[in-house]
């Protein structure tokens, strides 16, 4: 497969724009590159002294990233999870005076649209998972290997799925006989094991989404990202995250919140507003995508934007 064999549609790419509220010459990161539908739309907002560095765990959009970067010098590319943005942007030494950073969670379109690598429970593929299939545990090892009731319980955390024992006990029944290798065979096993189905989800989706989370550490990830993004930002830099379900959103919710407050003061203490100093400041409320481009985009529908903005300390 070659990287730029499948494409990916960015969502809310007009409200991401406004929310940077991005600098001509100001210094940007893209850390979730995928095909690069954000970071072009940073930069055209760019001048020629601005400058864009982008990260993603996967290879082949590291791939695509490093052409773009080849003909754009403003443009580096870095094949890091965001567990390891802070560290290559402080050898770059931009600590403080990054002008806008970007989290736009979750899997690219070419990942789920490439059968071989294990997302999509309606296309058959083997049960990877990865989003850096160079390294750590695939799903079909992890799957083939686990306890019963580790996978009920990551089922239950990451899935909200509340079939979750009947599904952890039809997988390791089914794996008494041959080992789970596929997409299809998971997505059947699943759908045997459940009682009823609901017209608007497939009986997969929940589990499907629980693994991926599992074996790419995603909140994890995002909790380490968001801090380190901090770090990062200069006085008045915006922070801008796209999520795609209330896990991911409720990490960046917190995340956010925390920050606004920062009162590190007994709840019943007396303090004088100039002794509470906030970190960030949300701008805005929660964005969600149009109708319009929900029709176009179905992948849209679940979108939710959260931005703030870094405070004087
Ligand atoms: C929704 S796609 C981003 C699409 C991109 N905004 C575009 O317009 O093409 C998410 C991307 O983030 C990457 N990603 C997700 N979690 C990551 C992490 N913890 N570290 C680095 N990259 C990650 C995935 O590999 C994927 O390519």
């Amino acid at each position: 497969m070659k990287a730029d064999e499948y494409e990916h549609a960015p969502v809310l790419v007009n409200e991401v724009e406004q929310g940077l509220n991005i600098q001509a010459d100001g210094i940007y990161v893209d850390c979730t590159f995928g095909r690069g539908g954000h970071s072009k739309v940073i930069l055209r907002n760019l001048n020629d002294k601005g400058k864009l560095f982008v990260f993603d765990r996967d290879p082949e959009a590291i791939q695509v990233a490093n052409q773009l970067a080849t003909h754009d010098s403003r443009v580096k590319a870095f094949h890091s999870a965001f567990s390891g943005i802070f560290e290559n942007l402080e050898s770059e030494k931009v600590v403080g005076l990054v002008n806008g950073i970007l989290f736009d969670l979750g899997v690219s379109s070419p990942q789920i649209d490439d059968p071989q690598r294990g997302f999509s429970f309606s296309i058959s593929g083997e049960l990877d998972m990865r989003m850096d299939p160079t390294s750590g545990l695939s799903a079909r090892d992890w799957l083939n290997q686990s306890e019963e009731s580790e996978i009920s319980n990551v089922l239950r955390q990451f899935g909200e799925e509340k079939f979750s024992r009947r599904i952890a006990r039809a997988i390791v029944e089914h794996r008494k006989i041959k080992p789970i290798l596929t997409t299809l065979e998971l997505a059947e096993i699943i759908s045997d094991a459940v009682p009823y189905v609901d017209k608007h989800k497939h009986p997969a989706t929940r589990t499907f989404q629980a693994i991926r989370i599992l074996i790419n550490d995603e909140l994890e990830e995002l909790k380490v990202g968001l801090s380190e993004a901090y770090k990062l930002l200069a006085v008045h830099g915006r922070l801008a995250v796209i999520s795609f379900h209330s896990l991911e959103d409720r990490i960046v919710k917190r995340f956010i919140r925390q920050l606004s407050k920062n009162d590190p003061y007994p709840q019943d203490l007396p303090v004088k507003a100039d002794q509470i100093k906030p970190e960030l400041k949300q701008i805005g409320k929660l964005i969600r995508p149009p109708d319009r481009e929900c029709e176009i985009n179905p992948r849209a529908r679940s979108a939710r934007l959260r931005i703030a903005e870094k405070m004087a300390t």
